[in-house]
């Protein structure tokens, strides 16, 4: 694997590949499962396969959560090596931003909405260091995690409006065997902790295999409930809605997304289902 820190650096490389396909996955490192299989469907549709490593200051509203950002680059890429990775990009933050930079694409209520209510300003920070990103990688594929819902919707906004040449690819949510959806932020968790965490994931099921168009709210009321009853967990929302929107849902939304945020101990959690697509 070809690893550079410099933005030139990887351009020219990249450029001297000359019509060769290129699928990226960016991360901000702590790789799990959920990104080797990014990576893994990246090099299944592409010659190339590039990853980024870094952790983006502009996307943290909570300082201390920057700080404790896991970031463990050599076993991270021992992970991407064994996975067939081609190319990691791993810059240092000074490498990606000018002091006093500023960025703002408006994109509408997508912004606002869901995590956008409980971490302000931080899709702002994603959509400003994936176009930066894009601009150096411009890769034939972008390959981002379902798990991030909201977060994959911002992006493909941001492409369309930008009229960015980028191909769009959700993939599906790793779990562990016992349902929790893979995250770096998994190893702030108690053991304790991590016996109450499965409680999103449940209740996601349980509305799924309860879904009736017509008792949307009183299901979202239901799920809140069941989070709140259990120990530790401290839901934030629990929204069923419109899956290219994010609005909430009726009874005639053709895709619908049901999606929570909770904290849980000290780690901030969030998970989703597709419930019709
Ligand atoms: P990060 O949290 O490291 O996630 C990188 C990619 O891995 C995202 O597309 C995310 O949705 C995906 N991912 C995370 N957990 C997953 C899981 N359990 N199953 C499948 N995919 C999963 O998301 C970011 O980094 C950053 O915001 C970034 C896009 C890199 C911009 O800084």
């Amino acid at each position: 694997m070809k690893t550079f820190t410099t933005r030139r650096q990887l351009r020219e490389y990249l450029s001297a590949r000359g019509n060769a396909t290129i699928g990226f996955v960016p991360t901000m490192g702590a790789l799990h499962n959920g990104h080797l299989s990014l990576i893994a469907q990246a090099k299944q549709g592409n010659d190339i396969t590039v990853c980024s490593i870094f952790v983006n200051p502009t996307q943290f509203n909570d300082p201390k959560d920057l700080e404790k950002y896991p970031r463990p680059i050599e076993a991270d890429m021992a992970k991407l090596e064994h996975a067939g990775c081609d190319v990691l990009f791993n810059p240092e933050v000074s490498e990606m931003y000018d002091t006093h930079e500023q960025w703002h694409l408006d994109i509408g209520q997508l912004e606002h909405l869901l995590e956008g209510e409980f971490r302000p300003g931080h899709y702002q920070g994603v959509m400003q260091i994936v176009y930066k990103l894009l601009d150096i990688v411009k890769p034939t594929s972008l390959y981002m995690g379902q798990k991030d819902y909201q977060q994959f919707m911002v992006v493909s906004r941001m492409v369309e409006l930008m009229n960015i040449p980028v191909k769009m690819v959700m993939c599906p949510i790793e779990r562990e065997a016992d349902g929790l959806a893979m995250s770096s932020r998994n190893i702030h968790l108690t053991n304790q902790d991590r016996q109450h965490s499965l409680v999103l994931y449940r209740t996601l099921k349980w509305v799924k295999n309860n879904f009736n168009s017509s008792e949307i709210a009183s299901l979202q009321q239901q799920a809140m409930d069941k989070l709140t009853a259990e120990d530790g967990v401290e839901p934030e929302y629990f929204r069923i809605v419109d899956g290219k929107t994010l609005l909430p849902a009726t009874e005639n939304t053709p895709n619908i997304v049901a999606l929570t945020a909770a904290r849980v101990g000290k780690t901030r959690l969030i998970d989703n289902v597709l419930i019709k697509s």
